[in-house]
Order: structure tokens, then C-alpha cells, then sequence
């Protein structure tokens, strides 16, 4: 969703805002504009549509350098420039982006007659908030402070004024870059991280200013201690380098991901162990593709652990909630950690007493602050919307977890190994997948089968083509079909069967005397398909393989439908609202 980068420092302000700005187009947008002091002057520049088709050359001026910047994924307010961050209040002063949305926007705007208003947007009252209060002789911090406990819902904020920096957090992700004699704020490392690895996560609930020296307070404006932390990824891990998307590259990176998820500390994972075998019950929830990868998860535990657990959807599972108490150990599945579904999820499921396990990528985000205790899957920056590689590496610890609850933790990491030279071999073959999508691309619909940990896989191979190529595409249990999917079933229709137990094969069987057009993706031929995609078993860790020709599929497909992989229509990569 929206991105926000600002900076303070001796560098050339709008070359930085810029360079950020493309950091963060992964999250999604759809206008973006960047404000830079330039002496006593505001220069400010607001466009709709994308970066790089329309970036203006950026004054370059003598002394301190400071400014912010703003990518817009629209909620309140059409996708126009008036619309687009960042937004003044009537002076002109106070100049703020934001991410998040103002739940009281509107009852906040009837307290602010006399101001006036030049957007239909939730971020302009939060400028007019200020303007009020320094009216009223507060001093900036206060105002600004005084002004974001106003707020409802889950909002960052960062604001400009004479030659400072605020910002402030109750949601939304907000993290400080710290240099020599400079300082950046985002909403994400990858915007700053070819400045510095020097980072400062904000928690809900905190505000901090940037001056000469940076200072961290609460949002009662008590001075809190700044906890620095130094970030791994390398710069060039965040860009694209030789390949032409972000999407084609992390799944290419999945081998070495797959390594790094296996060999997970072993502190850590004795403490997961002790938390699930302390459990009375276990539910693993996460959103979208997590989703999917916390359903795995009750498969994975059932068939290596002989442990029942629960799956639900984050944004279903506070309908649940009688179910959760102190007994209850909720397993998150996330890559940003930011998810506002889940993190509501997880707030509910604490509220009642449970503890907290994240399975996690993204270092230092607020479900990892949230989280009892977590499992970094460190599969490294992922930017395209569509999950890849933090996918097979979520996979690839809930596997081991599963193994390490059974006590057999180093049979799970040999297979995460056999799994990742599968991955390997299967990436290789990636024109045959370019081949089924060129001869897929014009079809309505395809599904996909599978049965046991096929079944989840099915279903993100589904989302994966959907997300990216916007062909629609379903997963379904292959015990599901005669119980109504066959009724969509007609000659031609493309299936992909995914394994060749006899129970699949007769589902596919079923849609093949319908006419279906038979995808096999599985160990062993079987004169039922009529198309044929080797992918070898690999016991538990099938199903990790078992996605890579899926996540190929669902990229070329993309590109023979003339989308751009890394932007899925409509789709931010972090959906930080509700
Ligand atoms: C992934 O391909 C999707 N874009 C999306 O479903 C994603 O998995 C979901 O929004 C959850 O995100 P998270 O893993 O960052 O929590």
C-alpha cells in the first residue's frame, strides 16, 4: 500500500526521495508526489500514474537538504493529483504524507471550519489537525503529538515543518534510517538501503523528531531510548538486477532461500517446539497466500507430528474467538508482517490469553513485535506483489517445525535440502512451463486439483495465476469435484492435476470423460493426462516443489496476457488497511 520515504540530511533530497520512492513502487500505487525545502521555499510536485514515465528534474540547492515523498495507493479520493501526498494545511507550512486511513476523518473535518480543504482525501484534516493546534500556541511537537492521538484507526505519519522531521506510528509501518549526519524515514528498509543498514524500527504508539539529532518519544511525550539494529540484506538483494522482473527473480532465488528457512537457529526452533507442545490447540492463520501456507501447516503437523492443529483465514478468525484462550497457540504466517488482517487476528487471539508464533520474513515488523517468539524464514527482500520465494521458505520452517515436534528435526532439514535441488532442477525447466502458458493463455478458466498437502497447493497455484496473469484460475480438493465442480466442466476445459495416487487419477479421470484437457504435474505418467510435467516426490516436501511449476506457469501466463508480473492489477504487496 502507500509508501512513504523522507530525508534530512547532505545528500541531494530529491535524488534521494526519488531513488525511495522506486524502492517502494513495489507496494502498489497509483499516483505519488514528494515535497523538498529549498530554502525558505516549499517546491512541491504531485503526479497520477507511474515514476518513471513522469519524473520531473528536482532543484538542487545549497545546505541542509530535507524533504519527503509519497507513493498513493487510493482509498478516500479519486486517483488524482489533488489527491495525491504529500498534503498542506492552509498556510503552507506544515506539509505531511501518510499511510493508513483516518477512520474519524469526517467528524475530525466538521471541527475544522474555516480551513480550507483542497483534496477529498483522510490525510489533508491531519495537516489542518496541526494548523489548528499551532494556533492555538502549541509548540510543533505538541501540535503534532496532540494531532495523531486524535486519529482513529492504524496511520503513519510523517511531517515537514521549518527544518524538521516528525513522524509518528499507531499501525501502519514506519522505519528510521540512521547515517552520519543524516537520517531517512520509510515505510520500508529497501527505500534507504543503499544509504545505510543502520535502522530504527518504530512500535505503535511512538513518535520520533528529526532535527539536528534524532530523539524517540511515546505518543505521552516521554523520551524513549532509540534501539538500533543493523540490517543484512544487501542493496543489491533489492533490486532486480539481470533479470527483467522482481517476480522471475525471487523465484529463481528460491534453492538458496529454501537453505537458509532449514537452517533456522537452533534456539529458536527449540522454543517453537516447547510452545506447540505446550498448546492445548493450535490454529495457524495468515491472509492470501499465507493463507495457504498456514493450511499446509495443519497437513504438516497431522503427517509428522500425528498433531491436530486448526487452520482460518486472519480476517475470519476473530468469528472464532470463543474457541481461543490462554491454552491456545496461534501460529501467523506472514512475509510482510504488516498485514492489517493478521495483525488484528493476532491482537484478538492475545487479548484471550494465547501466545503468539510468527513464521515471518520481514525482520523488525510489527507482527514480529506482536509475536510471543518467531521464526525468521529469511528468504531476503521479496518486492513483487505475488509471493514466491517467502512462500517455499515459510514451507520449508513449517516442515521443520513439524519435524522438530516429532523429534526427528534432522530428517526435516535433509529434505528441505532434497527439496531445494528439486527447486533448483524444476527452475531449470521453466520453458516448459512458458509453452503450457502460451497454449493456456485465451482459456476462461483453469482448476486445479489436488488432495492432502496438494490441496493447499493447488489453491495457491490458483491464486498465483490470478494475481498475476488475471486468467481465473481455481484450486479444489479433488473429493470436491463430483460435489459440484464438475458442473463446470466442458470440453476443453484445462485442468492441472497435481500427484498420481489413485485418487487423483480417478478425479482426473472424472473430468477427463467431460472433456477436460488434463495437466499432470506429478511423479509418474498416467495415460489419463494429456499433458505430462514431471515433478519428483519428495515425501512431506512435495509440496513445495510441487508449487515452482505453478508460480512458473503463473508468471509466463502474466506475460503472454501482457500484464507486468511484479504489479498484479489492483494489488498492493503489503495491505496494511482492513
Ligand atoms: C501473495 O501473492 C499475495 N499478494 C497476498 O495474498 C499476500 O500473501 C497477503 O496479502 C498476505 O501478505 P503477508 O504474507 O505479507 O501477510
Amino acid at each position: 500500500m502507500c509508501g512513504i520515504i523522507a530525508y534530512r540530511g547532505k545528500r541531494s533530497a530529491g535524488e534521494v526521495l526519488l531513488h525511495g520512492l522506486r524502492q517502494l513502487e513495489y507496494r502498489g500505487y497509483d499516483s505519488w508526489g514528494i515535497a523538498l525545502k529549498n530554502g525558505h521555499e516549499l517546491e512541491v510536485v504531485r503526479r497520477t500514474g507511474k515514476i518513471s514515465a513522469s519524473a520531473p528534474k528536482l532543484a538542487r540547492h545549497k545546505g541542509l537538504q530535507l524533504g519527503l515523498g509519497h507513493t498513493r495507493w487510493a482509498t478516500h479520493g479519486g486517483v488524482t493529483e489533488s489527491n495525491s501526498h504529500p498534503h498542506r494545511d492552509c498556510s503552507g507550512s506544515v506539509v505531511l504524507a501518510h499511510n493508513g486511513i483516518v477512520e474519524n476523518y469526517q467528524e475530525l473535518k466538521r471541527g475544522l471550519q474555516g480551513h480550507r480543504f483542497s483534496s477529498e482525501t483522510d490525510t489533508e484534516v491531519i495537516a489542518h489537525l496541526v494548523e489548528k493546534e499551532l494556533a492555538g500556541g502549541a509548540p510543533l511537537r505538541e501540535a503534532f503529538r496532540s494531532a495523531f492521538l486524535k486519529l482513529e484507526g492504524r496511520n503513519a505519519v510523517v511531517l515537514l515543518s521549518g527544518e524538521e522531521l516528525l513522524v509518528a506510528k499507531s499501525g501502519s509501518p514506519m522505519v528510521l534510517g540512521l547515517g552520519d549526519g543524516e537520517s531517512f524515514v520509510a515505510s520500508d528498509v529497501p527505500a534507504f538501503l543503499r544509504y545505510t543498514d543502520r535502522a530504527v524500527f518504530l512500535a505503535d504508539g511512538e513518535m520520533a523528531v528529526i532535527g539536528d539529532d534524532v530523539r524517540l518519544y511515546d505518543l505521552q511525550g516521554t523520551p524513549k531510548p532509540l534501539k538500533e539494529e543493523t540490517i543484512e540484506w544487501s542493496p543489491e538483494q533489492a533490486e532486480k538486477g539481470e533479470y527483467p522482473h522482481f517476480m522471475l527473480k525471487e523465484m529463481m532465488e528460491q534453492p538458496e532461500a529454501l537453505l537458509r528457512a532449514g537452517n533456522l537457529p537452533k534456539e529458536d526452533l527449540a522454543a517453537a517446539v516447547a510452545m506447540v507442545r505446550k498448546a492445548k490447540r493450535v490454529f495457524a492463520i495468515g491472509c492470501g497466500t499465507a493463507a495457504q501456507v498456514a493450511n499446509l501447516s495443519t497437513y504438516l503437523f497431522s503427517c509428522i507430528a500425528e498433531m491436530p492443529s486448526q487452520f482460518a483465514i486472519g480476517s475470519e478468525f476473530s468469528h472464532l474467538k470463543p474457541a481461543i484462550n490462554q491454552d491456545t497457540l496461534v501460529i501467523a504466517v506472514s512475509q510482510s508482517g504488516e498485514t492489517a488482517d493478521l495483525l488484528e487476528a493476532v491482537a484478538t487471539a492475545k487479548e484471550r490469553g494465547a501466545k503468539v508464533l510468527a513464521v515471518l520474513n520481514v525482520k523488525g515488523s510489527s507482527l514480529m513485535r506482536e509475536a510471543h517468539h518467531t521464526l525468521l524464514v529469511n528468504a531476503g527482500p521479496e518486492k513483487a506483489v505475488a509471493s514466491t520465494k517467502a512462500t517455499t521458505a515459510q514451507m520449508a520452517v513449517l516442515l521443520l517445525l513439524a519435524h522438530a515436534v516429532a523429534g526427528r528435526a534432522d530428517e526435516g532439514k535433509r529434505l528441505i535440502e532434497s527439496a531445494s535441488r528439486a527447486v533448483r532442477e524444476m527452475l531449470s525447466r521453466s520453458e516448459e512451463m512458458r509453452a503450457l502458458a502460451q497454449r493456456l493463455r485465451d482459456r476462461q478458466n483453469i482448476y486445479i486439483i489436488g488432495r492432502g498437502m496438494n490441496y493447499p497447493v493447488a489453491r495457491e497455484g490458483a491464486i498465483k495465476i490470478q494475481e498475476v496473469s488475471t486468467l481465473h484460475a481455481e484450486g479444489i480438493a479433488g473429493g470436491e469435484l463430483k460435489h459440484y465442480a464438475l458442473a463446470l466442466v466442458e470440453k476443453g476445459t484445462p485442468c492441472i492435476v497435481l500427484g498420481s495416487g489413485k485418487d487423483i487419477l480417478g478425479n482426473a479421470m472424472e473430468i477427463k470423460s467431460r472433456g477436460g484437457d488434463i495437466i499432470g504435474l506429478s511423479p509418474e505418467r498416467s495415460e489419463v493426462f494429456d499433458t505430462w510435467i514431471q515433478v519428483p516426490d519428495l515425501g512431506p516436501a512435495s509440496a513445495i516443489v510441487q508449487l515452482v511449476p505453478l508460480q512458473l506457469l503463473a508468471y509466463h501466463l502474466g506475460i503472454a496476457r501482457g500484464m507486468d508480473p511484479d504489479y498484479c492489477r489492483n494489488l498492493a504487496k503489503s495491505v496494511t488497511v482492513k
